[in-house]
């Protein structure tokens, strides 16, 4: 009233950040978990739908090819269903050096937009070649639900590469995707709460055992925009990470980014140095509910766990360090405890 300046909330949202109409609707929708669908016609729509023929492809050569058989035994023996086989649009890329290629060129699209988002490459001699060769195929989407990259994994057990992403492009940014959010967010606004973990089959597993409202970054650790984007969607988030060191430290590193946030963080570990998927198949689905229903910890204690865990307490040097990981914890949390840290300590 005072600044005589009227409107409803997406006025004031563009008004105050500055940015077109559309933007702002778009921006709000994300924030409020709404998909809204786009009227305007995109100029990517050409990149898009050679991402739908890609997967059609490949998931064709999955399911009715002699060549897939062996992925597909791959995927039973993983404990993948049929139905999430179609649900996530799984595929297998053949070992057929420019299958792909020779199709997409029969389809008339450029070579330019195949060889810009990672589809194809081209060798020394000139000829084009598949990036995917005997590979599982994971399609990437983004949180409307369009295709805009691929994973494959390796169907070798020892593979010193397990997985490897399409290139980075203009629709294709690790740092902003959530691996399955598109599918996840009718479960997340329902349970009120998301569930991260790790890895693509950790989110297969955690879905297939009822647990639908669960997502995961795409071996990056988490980015601001990724924070930013989560802490928009929910108020409470499970990080279901690997039971292994690095599981660890990524979830040491998660707490500090969502410290800025409203979030409310729950840990819950996995035993054996287990990953959610691994956690699943050896001790069932009963465990993983019993686990998510009593053994949640929350940040504080986690970390407690942790600081004390790595040092010996016998030790007085240990000891020292250990207190002074606890006040850094406190610290961070509220600011005005720092009046109770004595003026010589190294935390000043
Ligand atoms: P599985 O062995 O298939 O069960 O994989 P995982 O789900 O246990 O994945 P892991 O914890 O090993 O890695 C987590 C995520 O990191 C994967 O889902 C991928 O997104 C990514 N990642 C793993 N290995 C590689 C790799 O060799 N290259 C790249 N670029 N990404 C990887
Ligand atoms: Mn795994």
């Amino acid at each position: 009233m005072s600044c005589q300046t009227g409107g409803q909330p997406i006025t004031f949202y563009k008004e105050i950040k500055g940015i077109p109409f559309q933007e702002a609707a778009k921006e709000l929708a994300i924030r409020a978990g709404i998909i809204i669908e786009e009227v305007k016609k995109d100029p990517l729509d050409h990149i898009y739908h050679m991402f739908d023929e890609t997967i059609k492809f490949y998931q064709f050569s999955l399911m009715k090819t002699e060549d897939g058989t062996q992925a597909l035994t791959y995927l039973k023996h993983r404990n993948v269903t049929d139905e999430t086989i179609q649900s996530y649009q799984i595929g297998y890329a053949p070992k057929k050096s420019n299958a792909l290629y020779a199709l997409l060129r029969d389809k008339k699209f450029d070579v330019s937009d195949m060889l810009n988002y990672g589809l194809i490459r081209q060798g020394e001699d000139g000829t084009y070649y598949d990036l995917f060769f005997d590979k599982v195929i994971f399609p990437i989407h983004h949180e409307k639900g369009r295709i805009v990259g691929l994973s494959g994994r390796s169907l070798k057990k020892n593979d010193a590469v397990k997985y490897i992403n399409s290139p980075e492009s203009k629709i294709f940014k690790k740092s902003r995707l959530i691996y399955h959010l598109h599918q996840a967010l009718p479960a997340i606004r329902k349970q009120k709460r998301l569930i991260l973990t790790e890895g693509y089959m950790d989110v297969i597993a955690m879905d297939q055992a009822g647990f639908h409202e669960t997502v995961a970054t795409m071996g990056t650790s988490l980015t601001k925009e990724h924070v930013s984007l989560l802490s928009n969607l929910t108020d409470h988030i499970i990080l279901a990470y690997d039971g292994d060191d690095a599981g660890n430290q990524a979830t040491l590193k998660a707490i500090d980014a969502f410290n800025q946030t409203k979030v409310k963080l729950d840990v819950l570990i996995f035993p054996e140095q287990l990953d959610p998927d691994e956690y699943i198949k050896k001790h069932g689905v009963q465990a993983l509910e019993h686990h998510i229903h009593h053994l949640l910890k929350d940040p504080y204690d986690y970390r407690y766990d942790m600081y004390k865990n790595k040092r010996d307490l016998k030790n007085s040097h240990d000891m020292v360090a250990f207190k002074d990981d606890i006040i850094k914890m406190i610290q961070d949390a509220d600011p005005s405890f720092k009046r109770y840290i004595k003026k010589d300590s190294p935390l000043n």
